[in-house]
């Protein structure tokens, strides 16, 4: 099946080295006018000029109406299978009730667990099938997903087949990440090291031999996960080779760039308190800093990341929604664009190769993030003038039509 789209206004390619962009290079983004795309079977073939591509032969043309066509977005952090909501947790905190202080009275990632206990495997399918179209709704294509609301071998089993059978839902790519030290189960005050030992020593080698997870993840904070823990999980990660992506100094600075830099970690997720000592670390090491603006919204927080900071010291930001139902209840990847370009200072530019290519290479893919002869044919068209205006209309657009490996999709957002 062939596919040519003609007559695009604004076709952001992202065209440029394969890999991450570091720093300045996150501001050089190629736009093409008056463009045409074809696609063919699963890639993209030619992208040039319409008068170009019109003469392409093709199963079907697409007039895109002079619209704006970017890459698949690509959401590389999000905890998407899990159930039920935490709306009472939300008004408690208006009343001035922190994340922590609500954690402590047993709600919080606790919350969420005993929901997901409560619920069967085809449950967490359908209301991950459910928010899968929402994502693509939103133009995201690829997403990172974490388990880490199961927290006992089964459970986390249990989450981690969900995404595993999630995986290619309308061409979507999932890629799965074990995040068995997200807390400690809410049932027995389990002996903290004994939970630690057991969750890498036992559950984590047989996740990795049945192919359940291609990276580990650790919610390192006071009260949650220790540095010593994260080095235990980064050794037995290396021994399985398995990546490391770490959430650090979201609530508190605990030297968490450093420690996931030491790591040799492949993402430091958070950095909301990281200073310049945390991005010197972190450049000396190749790993990628994401950043989760809708968590500091959602927990009604005023410290965004320093991403200026963060650019200036020549780094590889990823943006990413950090979906999940206690600190970011959103899957917009246009909403996150948006707070970035507003509350952290990054330009639009900047953003969209932080959703794009740099997310990308934080997940070791290649094939996708830019539009450009031999990628992945991911690709959204969306009704605006100007590209920017993914991340100007405040609430985040939606786009008209999506294509995920080559296929037109058409996200199904009926009521449940
Ligand atoms: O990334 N910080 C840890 N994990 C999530 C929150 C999880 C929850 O509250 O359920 C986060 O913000
Ligand atoms: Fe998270």
């Amino acid at each position: 099946m062939r596919t040519k789209i003609l007559n695009i206004g604004q076709l952001v390619t992202m065209a440029g080295p394969e890999g991450p962009r570091r720093g300045s290079e996150m501001g050089r983004i190629e736009v093409v006018e008056g463009a045409g795309i074809v696609i063919d079977g699963g890639t993209v073939a030619h992208v040039g000029p319409t008068s170009e591509v019109e003469g392409h032969m093709a199963d079907e043309t697409v007039d895109a109406e002079r619209g704006v066509v970017l890459p698949g977005f690509v959401d590389a952090h999000t905890h998407i299978v899990f159930a039920g909501q935490r709306a009472p947790e939300f008004e408690m905190r208006t009343q001035g009730k922190s994340y922590q202080e609500i954690a402590a009275g047993g709600g919080g990632i606790r919350n969420t667990v005993r929901a997901t206990w409560a619920a069967t495997e085809s449950d967490l399918a359908k209301l991950t099938a459910r928010r899968l179209d929402e994502a693509l709704s939103l133009g995201t294509t690829t997403l990172e997903a974490k388990s880490g609301y199961g927290l006992t071998d089964e459970a986390e089993r249990k989450i981690l087949r969900v995404v595993r059978d999630a995986d290619g839902h309308k061409g979507m790519t999932l890629v799965p990440t074990f995040l068995g030290l997200h807390a400690t189960p809410p049932n027995a005050e389990a002996d903290h090291d004994a939970y630690v030992r057991h969750m890498i020593e036992d559950v984590l080698p047989s996740v990795a031999t049945e192919g359940l997870a291609r990276y580990a993840d650790a919610f390192i904070e006071d009260g949650y996960f220790t540095h010593d823990d994260a080095r235990l999980l980064a050794a037995k990660c290396r021994e399985l080779g398995l990546g490391v992506r770490l959430h650090v100094d979201q609530l508190t600075d605990g030297g968490g760039a450093r420690l996931a830099a030491e790591s040799g970690a492949v993402t430091a997720d958070h950095l909301e308190q990281t200073g310049p000592e945390g991005f010197k670390a972190l450049a000396g090491s190749g790993t990628f800093p994401v950043l989760l603006p809708a968590s500091v919204l959602g927990l009604g927080l005023v410290r965004y990341p320093d991403a200026r900071g963060m650019i200036g010291a020549g780094l590889p930001v990823v943006l990413a929604t950090d979906f999940n139902p206690g600190s970011s209840p959103t899957l917009s990847i246009p909403l996150v664009m948006s707070l970035a370009c507003r509350l952290m200072k990054m330009t639009p530019a900047e953003a969209l190769t932080a959703v794009t290519v740099n997310a990308a290479a934080s997940l070791g893919l290649t094939d996708r993030g830019r539009l450009v002869p031999g990628q992945r044919a991911d690709l959204s068209l969306w009704r605006l003038r100007d590209w920017r205006e993914v991340a100007y209309w405040m609430d985040g657009p939606r786009p008209c039509a999506l294509w995920t490996s080559g296929q037109r999709r058409s996200p199904d957002l009926a009521c449940p």
